[in-house]
């Protein structure tokens, strides 16, 4: 039986973190049972960001080694960077000529921008660039290139699901039934982590727990997340404590339950389950983090795995190219002259 196709990337824009890992990378490798994955690192979207290219090499590096080390099986899931598959430019473009430019006016991440530069009384198009702006038509490409069915994301880029759904309809309209439409798989309880700021755990506000981070570095930063100021004897609500929305993920269901009495009812430092929460992480990535390093160390290893990926993304591509080319009246292809329509 042919498998569904589950589809995702994960930007190279900072060190991977906890959010990434629950929210994301967690449920897209439990997928890989029921779909044939698909699963890229995307350094063209960081490149509307990362500025310094040895650094945006060296990201890309993390994020392989990070899934590699968290079990992707590389034999199993196609794996492999974005930039190595040239079809997603030419897909890219010609989903431009279906994107309204409403649509894209409306984007998230444009808009944030947009409405920041009005806040500030700057140009409303102050430091945006148009990579930022057709983002979403390159994730478009990214999808509507491999027939995806689903794709495991986080919270924050449902949006972008629906983006891509708007185009291949409209493009669906005109030529027939050519692109898949996509469903967004969110898992709405790890929607969004918090970072030890209590805002959203995110590489750009600087609040992360890294993944893989050393077992000195991780204590620190776990002691460092904010929490309000009751005493360890009051009573205290486990939802609205930072420390308990990250424990919880990863401490056996009983414990939750009996630390989760322990807030309701008193009796529970700040401290104890900070150290707590340090002891199960740093268990619990142990031995990824023993690969994570190997893998760091072996950047030939990396490459031969990633270009095997795209070898194998580009089989799956280009069958997808063939039909658009053929729909939308572009290239000379040997093959339209064999079987005409
Ligand atoms: P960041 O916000 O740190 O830049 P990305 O935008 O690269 O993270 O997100 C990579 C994936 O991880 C996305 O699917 C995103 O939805 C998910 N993700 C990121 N931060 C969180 C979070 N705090 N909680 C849950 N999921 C998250
Ligand atoms: N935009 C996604 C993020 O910031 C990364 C991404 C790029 C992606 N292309 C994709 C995710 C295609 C899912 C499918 O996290």
């Amino acid at each position: 039986m042919v498998k569904p196709i589950s589809l995702s990337g994960i930007k190279p824009t900072g060190t991977p973190h906890l959010g990434n890992y629950l929210g994301m990378i967690k449920p897209a490798l439990k997928m890989v049972q029921q779909y044939q994955a698909i699963y890229f690192i995307a350094d063209y979207h960081a490149l509307t960001t990362i500025r310094d290219g040895k650094e945006l090499r060296r990201l890309s590096y993390e994020i392989a080694a990070t899934l590699l080390a968290l079990g992707l099986d590389p034999e199993e899931v196609v794996f492999f960077r974005q930039s190595d598959v040239p079809e997603l430019f030419e897909l890219t473009w010609i989903l431009n000529c279906y994107t309204p430019k409403g649509l894209l006016n409306r984007a998230h991440a444009y808009k944030a921008a947009l409405d920041a530069n009005i806040e500030a009384g700057r140009d409303p198009d102050a430091g945006i660039n148009i990579g930022l702006y057709t983002y979403p038509t390159l994730m478009a490409a990214d999808i509507l290139l491999y027939g995806s069915h689903v794709v495991p994301v986080g919270q924050d880029q449902r949006q972008h699901v629906e983006i891509t759904r708007d185009i291949a309809q409209a493009f669906n309209n005109n030529y027939g039934e050519i692109f898949v439409l996509p469903d967004a798989v969110i898992q709405e309880d790890v929607a969004s982590i918090p970072g030890i700021d209590g805002r959203k755990m995110s590489k750009s506000y600087d609040n992360v727990i890294p993944i893989f981070a050393p077992s000195n570095l991780l204590r620190k930063t776990i002691m460092r997340i904010v929490t309000d100021s009751s005493r360890p004897e009051d009573p205290k609500d486990p939802e609205k404590d930072n420390v308990f929305n990250i424990y919880r993920y990863f401490a056996p269901a009983d414990e939750v339950a009996d630390v989760r009495e322990r807030y309701l009812h008193g009796g529970l430092a700040y401290s104890e389950i900070k150290q707590n929460l340090y002891e199960i992480l740093n268990a619990y990535f142990a031995e990824p983090r023993e690969r994570y390093n190997a893998y760091l160390a072996d950047q030939t290893r990396l490459e031969e795995i990633l270009m095997i990926g795209a070898e194998r993304a580009r089989i799956i591509g280009s069958k997808i190219m063939r039909k658009v080319r053929r729909a939308v009246g572009v290239r000379y292809e040997r093959e339209l002259e064999a079987r005409p329509q």
